[in-house]
């Protein structure tokens, strides 16, 4: 197999986003734009990637760190596509074989037509092959202009066209596949002569075409494909396609969602066959979901692992939580980081949970809050609990056995501990350590003063 490295063009701001933070940033079903031209090139086994920047540099880099495959090419000033390539072969120097180009900005680029176009490039040994795409409205991109045999002959940009050229319908996407040492030897040939003083990396086709080379133009069946996201609506449009991509795939892997158009799963979730998801649910952050769930509406979920046959009820919010089989949870619960639940566990309304451990089979129904705590096997958290975890300089740790009983209303005021098998009575303030099989009670003796409300009435 041929050696193939891709390089990434996002040196520019992106203006039109109107926005503090670089365009191909912004994200898109869970993914910086720019991560999904970069998986587009891996699955069509690019082994090296050049991202070209600029505008941002360091945030850019951030968010591929540690990805072994990425190199990044600094273009200081934006002189144009052809400047940014010429930036990035540097980084590339004694590198033979296929050269693709990308652009950050165009997230719904599959691997498979980078796939087809590359083997295309190659069948014919072309010097040169771009991706080009028929649009009802060209305005704004770069037109291919065939020779009356309909050999490719340059790509002419909108602002340098004549009226007859702006007429052609077949567009540049941006899109190229290149043979490294035409490459490498043509790069510095172009020159800035247009209507806007920049170096077009466009200009690569004539060249070849005046010295003679293969130069190919590859149109594609999908146009939705290598649209290019200059602003927020298009980014909008494109997160729906992305989503609607996503969503696909999971249904065809056994997962119902009873309304795709408003289930947002973010790329990287996994869902098993048999779950069911109702609409207004956002799942992101890598979550990983178990078989036979039902998830209902407007729930959302970050970060989480939630095993087999859960049922998160209606409003509520996971977050980077453990869920063990069959938990239920909701409605409107918010479990907040490191929440982990073993099997069986109930969570019922309005209740908040944040790091605690809970053991299988124990029960929180209803308005609670639970911080910092370790709690074992069925036990019972009555109505209106709270760890009071924060002294207001320092988070405590409560400590819960097995088997125990909380009534309603309890205050636990850590750091403390309930022993196994204990009972909490109702409005118990629990301020020392409970020893196992003990009954705990802090209650006011109650004074009932007869006839009281008569001799206060006029
Ligand atoms: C370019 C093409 C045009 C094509 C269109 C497809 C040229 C001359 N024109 O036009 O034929 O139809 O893309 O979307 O290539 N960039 C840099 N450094 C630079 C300039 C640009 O990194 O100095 C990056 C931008 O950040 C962007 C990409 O290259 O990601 C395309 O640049 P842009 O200015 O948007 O080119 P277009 O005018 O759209
Ligand atoms: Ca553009």
């Amino acid at each position: 197999m041929e050696s193939l490295a891709t390089v990434v063009l996002a040196a520019g701001k992106g203006t039109r986003m109107k926005s503090g933070l670089i365009k191909v940033l912004h994200p898109a079903a869970g993914l910086p734009m720019i991560a999904w031209p970069v998986a587009a090139a891996r699955g069509a086994g690019s082994d090296a990637i050049v991202l070209v920047i600029g505008h941002q540099a360091s945030a850019v880099q951030g968010a591929f760190r540690g990805a072994a495959d990425i190199r990044c090419a600094m273009q200081e000033e934006q002189l144009g596509t052809g400047h940014a390539v010429a930036c990035a072969l540097e980084t590339l120097t004694g590198f033979r074989g296929t050269v693709l180009i990308l652009c950050g900005d165009t997230p719904l680029l599959r691997a498979e037509t980078l796939r087809s176009i590359l083997a295309y490039h190659r069948e014919n040994k072309a010097a040169i092959t771009v991706l080009t795409a028929l649009m009802d409205d060209p305005f704004g991109y770069g037109r291919v202009v065939r020779d009356p045999a309909g050999r490719v002959n340059r790509i002419v940009e909108q602002k340098d066209a004549t009226e007859e050229e702006r007429e052609i319908r077949e567009i540049n996407s941006g899109i190229y596949c290149m043979d490294s040492g035409f490459l490498f030897n043509n790069i510095n040939d172009i020159n800035n002569n247009n209507a806007q003083g920049e170096y077009y990396l466009t200009d690569l086709l004539s060249i070849a075409v005046q010295k003679g080379l293969t130069c190919l133009a590859l149109p594609t069946a999908d146009a939705d494909e290598i649209m290019g996201v200059n602003d927020r609506v298009q980014l909008a449009e494109a997160g729906r396609i992305l989503r609607g991509r996503i969503n696909r795939e999971h249904m065809l892997n056994g997962v119902t969602l009873i309304d795709p158009e408003t289930t947002y799963i973010d790329h990287g979730v996994t869902i098993g066959a048999d779950t069911v998801i109702h609409p207004g649910c956002q799942i992101g952050g890598g979550s990983v979901i178990g078989s036979g769930c039902e998830i209902e509406g407007a729930v959302s979920i970050s970060d989480c692992r939630i095993g087999d046959d859960c049922h998160i009820k209606a409003a509520s919010v996971l977050e980077s939580s453990e869920l063990g089989e069959d938990v239920a949870v909701g409605p409107m619960a918010h479990l907040r980081p490191g929440t982990v639940l073993g099997k069986k566990v109930k969570i019922g309304n309005f209740v908040e949970t944040k790091k605690i451990v809970m053991g299988e089979g124990s029960k929180a129904s209803h308005l609670t809050y639970l911080g910092d705590a370790e709690i074992g096997r069925d036990v019972n958290i009555g109505c209106g609990t709270i760890t009071c975890n924060y002294d207001g300089v320092n988070k405590h740790r409560t400590v819960i056995g097995d088997g125990v009983f909380i009534g309603s209303d309890v205050q636990l005021v850590a750091p403390v501990s309930v022993g196994r098998n204990s009972l909490v009575a109702a409005g118990t303030t629990v301020t020392v350590d409970v020893p196992p099989d003990s009954l705990a009670l802090s209650r006011v003796p109650q004074v009932n003063k007869e006839g009281w409300r008569l001799k206060k009435k006029p």
